[in-house]
C-alpha cells in the first residue's frame, strides 16, 4: 500500500496529539541484542512484531539516531528477549544512555550464535537479518527467525501511556 493521502487531507498533524495517541496503544516490551566486534549490544523496543509464518519472519522498528543501530546492523545475527512482567528495570536499563547496559545487575549470557540472551525473560528468538528498510525516521529490521525457546508462563511486561505494568487476564465466562 503505497498511496499517498489526496492534498486536501494532508493538514498538518498535532505532534502532541500524534504521540497521546500513540500512548493509548499498549504494547509488549522486549530488549533487542547482539554481538558486534566482541561487544554485547541492546536496546529496549516496544515496535516488535511477528510478520510471517512461513517463512518465520519477526520485525521492529530502530530510529535512524540510535547509536546502538549501526553495531546492531553489523552482527551476523540478533536476538529477542521477550521481558517478563518484573523485569521493568531492566528495560529501562536497555533504554538508558551513558551506562553499560550489561554490567550487573543485568544478567545474561551468551547464545549459540553468540548474541546475548537475558536471564529470566519469557522468551528467546534468534534470528538472522531478512530485510532493511528506511521508513520515515524510522528502520524496519526483519529478521528470520532460527531458534525461539519459551522459558516461562509468559507473564508478559506491558507499556503503556508511559509506564511499564502488567497484564491481567479477563475472568474466563462461564455457560
Ligand atoms: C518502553 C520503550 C520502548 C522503546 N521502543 C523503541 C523502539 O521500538 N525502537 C527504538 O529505536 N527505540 C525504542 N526505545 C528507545 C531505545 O530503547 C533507546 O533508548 C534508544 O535506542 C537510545 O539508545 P541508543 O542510542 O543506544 O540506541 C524505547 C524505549 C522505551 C523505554
Amino acid at each position: 500500500m503505497t498511496e499517498t493521502l489526496p492534498s486536501r487531507s494532508r493538514r498538518a498533524l498535532d505532534p502532541d496529539g500524534f504521540r497521546r495517541a500513540l500512548a493509548v496503544h499498549a504494547a509488549g516490551v522486549v530488549v533487542i541484542t547482539a554481538q558486534s566486534g566482541g561487544v554485547p549490544v541492546g536496546l529496549t523496543a516496544t515496535s516488535f512484531s511477528s510478520v510471517s509464518l512461513d517463512p518465520p519472519l519477526v520485525s521492529f522498528y530502530v530510529d535512524r539516531s540510535s547509536t546502538t543501530w549501526p553495531s546492531l546492523r553489523s552482527a551476523g545475527h540478533f536476538a529477542v528477549n521477550v521481558l517478563a512482567s518484573d523485569q521493568a528495570e531492566l528495560a529501562a536499563r536497555f533504554a538508558r544512555k551513558n551506562v553499560d547496559r550489561f554490567a550487573e545487575p543485568t544478567r545474561w549470557r551468551p547464545g549459540p550464535l553468540g548474541a546475548p540472551l537475558l536471564q529470566d525473560v519469557s522468551a528467546h528468538l534468534i534470528c538472522l537479518p531478512h530485510e532493511t528498510v528506511y521508513v520515515g525516521d524510522h528502520i524496519l529490521v526483519v529478521g528470520q527467525v532460527a531458534e525461539a525457546t519459551v522459558h516461562g508462563p509468559g507473564r508478559p511486561l506491558i507499556y503503556h501511556q508511559g509506564r511499564f505494568g502488567r497484564f491481567i487476564a479477563h475472568p474466563e465466562e462461564r455457560a
